[in-house]
């Protein structure tokens, strides 16, 4: 059975253990994520008893996939990380317990990422993006857009970009079809300079006519529990 519990009062569950448990050395469960396929996985314990999986973003809200005891990985669904986030994975064997976190910042110089960005569609089959340059991003930045569907098991890179004096500062796309209902939407940069943030965002292309960007803090987590 699931359980939608509210991000809100997980957080309240979750913040006193965050503190009262020290951190254990990194080495024990070699967490590692895939931005690309949004895979956390760690090192295989033998006779696990349970296991959790979860990250908690820069509000302190906590997305928990659903994880069964002979799996090693989780997969987050739906989530954007351009705020940076933390993943915790627990693990509980008949002789030890394991915990361990992953810090995933958005690496780079604060204000380079991408701003403003928003799409729509028109004339049934055309999409437009558009973003604005990062206020603190060089001269030299230059930014690309992945578009995954929302099993994230297709990628499409922008066929066509809008630019402002060499910088990509929109996609146009000709058709929809690698395209889902809902998307997930990448802008990455690079410059010689610095490092560039990434932006993320969710996007419903049913909705993408009428309401346009949609705006991640408000987007629902749930928790699955059985
Ligand atoms: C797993 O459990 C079996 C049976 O209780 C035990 O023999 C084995 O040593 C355990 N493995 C580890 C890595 O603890
Ligand atoms: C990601 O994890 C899922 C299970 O959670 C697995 O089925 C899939 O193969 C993994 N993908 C990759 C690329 O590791
Ligand atoms: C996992 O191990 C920890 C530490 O021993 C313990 O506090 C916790 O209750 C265990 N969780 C489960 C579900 O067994
Ligand atoms: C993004 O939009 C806001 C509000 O419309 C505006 O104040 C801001 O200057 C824009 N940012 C950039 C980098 O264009
Ligand atoms: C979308 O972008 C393309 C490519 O820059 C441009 O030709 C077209 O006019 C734009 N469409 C709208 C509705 O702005
Ligand atoms: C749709 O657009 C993609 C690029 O985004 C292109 O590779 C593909 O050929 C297009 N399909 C059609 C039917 O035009
Ligand atoms: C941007 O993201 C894409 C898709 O995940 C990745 O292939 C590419 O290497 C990234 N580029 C940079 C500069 O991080």
């Amino acid at each position: 059975m699931f359980v939608l519990v509210t991000s809100l009062v997980l957080c309240e569950l979750l913040q006193p253990a965050f503190l009262l448990v020290p951190e254990k050395p990194a080495s024990s469960l070699n967490v590692r994520f895939d931005a690309r396929t949004m895979n956390l996985t760690w090192d295989c314990q033998e006779n696990t008893t349970f296991n959790r999986c979860f990250l908690t973003d820069k509000k302190n809200r906590v997305v928990e996939p659903r994880v069964t005891k002979k799996e090693c990985s989780c997969t987050f669904h739906e989530v954007c990380l351009h705020g940076g986030v933390t993943f915790e994975v627990h693990v509980n064997t008949s002789q030890r317990a394991f915990q361990q976190k992953l810090l995933y910042p958005n690496s780079g110089r604060e204000g380079t990422a991408a701003q403003n960005f928003s799409c729509f569609i028109y004339n049934v089959d055309f999409m437009n993006c558009t973003w604005a340059r990062g206020p603190t991003a060089p001269r030299d930045v230059q930014y690309f857009l992945y578009i995954q569907n929302s099993k994230r098991r297709r990628e499409i890179q922008c066929p066509y970009y809008i630019e402002d004096s060499g910088t990509h500062v929109g996609c146009h796309l000709g058709n929809l079809s690698g395209l889902t209902s809902r998307n997930y939407f990448l802008v990455n940069g690079t410059s010689q300079e610095i490092g560039i943030q990434f932006f993320d965002s969710l996007l419903d292309t049913k909705k993408i006519g009428s309401l346009g960007y949609r705006d991640c803090s408000r987007q629902s987590h749930r928790s699955k529990t059985n």
